[in-house]
């Protein structure tokens, strides 16, 4: 039986069967953020589906300005998308079923995600992956990016993570499942971005309601400039979390700082 594949360029390019995501792909020992670099090179002409990958980042960013703690043994990577129209808000949670279902194929364990963007693992439903999306969809002269960035906690082992993280981390698997998850990974996210393209949303949205474990649950969700508790209801048609609160009111949540899943 075969061990997993060494994590290196030629590894993964190898590998690679998409058709235009990971094409060309930029692959660095080290950088500050990859989406930072994958700014630059859109802005630059880079082509959509160019994929920078990093092995290790030094300022790996997460939502809401906070850090992102990238060691070695996790999959960092970020994409170039150049959608002709502003893309559905779908997006992130089409990218965050994509991770889940490369999850389940390569590390053979059940991922789903916790919306807004999170990729958690049952049982504890720690987390193991998070999506950064940064767009501009007009103003620049090589017309509008995006720029999707995730990292998966592959092959992380959490002591190497601060305590804060550490107590909701986990790490996908306990072998060096690099090259074949990012592969997987960037296999789904082409699927997924294609048939979003072609506008067949339906399957889509299926498969993100599906495996949104905060559905159903009792959630508080938080935002700047206010707060919400209730239960999970159901996702709008454009991915917000529709919150029934206690007095029977509803109230649909597209953005947040946070949503906490209460037991
Ligand atoms: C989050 O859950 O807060 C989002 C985390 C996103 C992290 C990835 S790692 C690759 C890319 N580069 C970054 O600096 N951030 C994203």
């Amino acid at each position: 039986m075969r061990g997993p594949a060494a994590y290196t360029a030629d590894a993964v390019q190898g590998a690679l069967t998409s058709r235009w995501l990971g094409r060309p792909l930029v692959w660095l020992d080290v950088v500050g953020s990859t989406n930072d670099e994958a700014r630059r090179l859109a802005d630059e002409g880079a082509p959509e589906g160019t994929l920078v990958v990093s092995r290790t980042q030094s300022a790996g960013r997460g939502r809401q300005g906070r850090a992102w703690q990238s060691p070695l043994g996790g999959v960092w990577f970020s994409f170039i998308l150049r959608p002709s129209q502003p893309p559905t808000p779908l997006l992130s949670l089409a990218c965050a079923a994509a991770v889940c279902a490369a999850i389940e194929a390569v590390a053979h364990r059940p991922a789903r995600i916790k919306w807004p963007n999170d990729v958690v693992l049952p049982p504890e439903l720690r987390k193991a992956g998070g999506l950064l999306l940064e767009g501009r969809l007009s103003g620049s002269e090589q017309g509008g990016s995006i720029i999707v960035g995730i990292g998966i906690d592959a092959f992380v082992d959490v002591f190497e993570l601060s305590p804060e993280v550490r107590d909701i981390a986990t790490s996908v698997s306990d072998e060096d499942i690099r090259a074949d998850l990012l592969v997987a990974t960037v296999g789904e996210l082409e699927r997924r971005y294609d048939e979003l393209r072609r506008g067949d949303l339906a399957a889509v949205r299926a498969e993100i309601t599906d495996r949104c474990v905060t559905l159903g649950r009792q959630v508080v969700v938080e935002w700047e400039s206010g707060r919400v508790e209730g239960t999970a209801g159901g996702l709008d048609p454009d991915g917000g979390l529709v919150v029934r609160t206690g007095t029977g009111k509803t109230q649909t949540v597209w953005s947040c700082t946070s949503c906490t899943l209460l037991p």
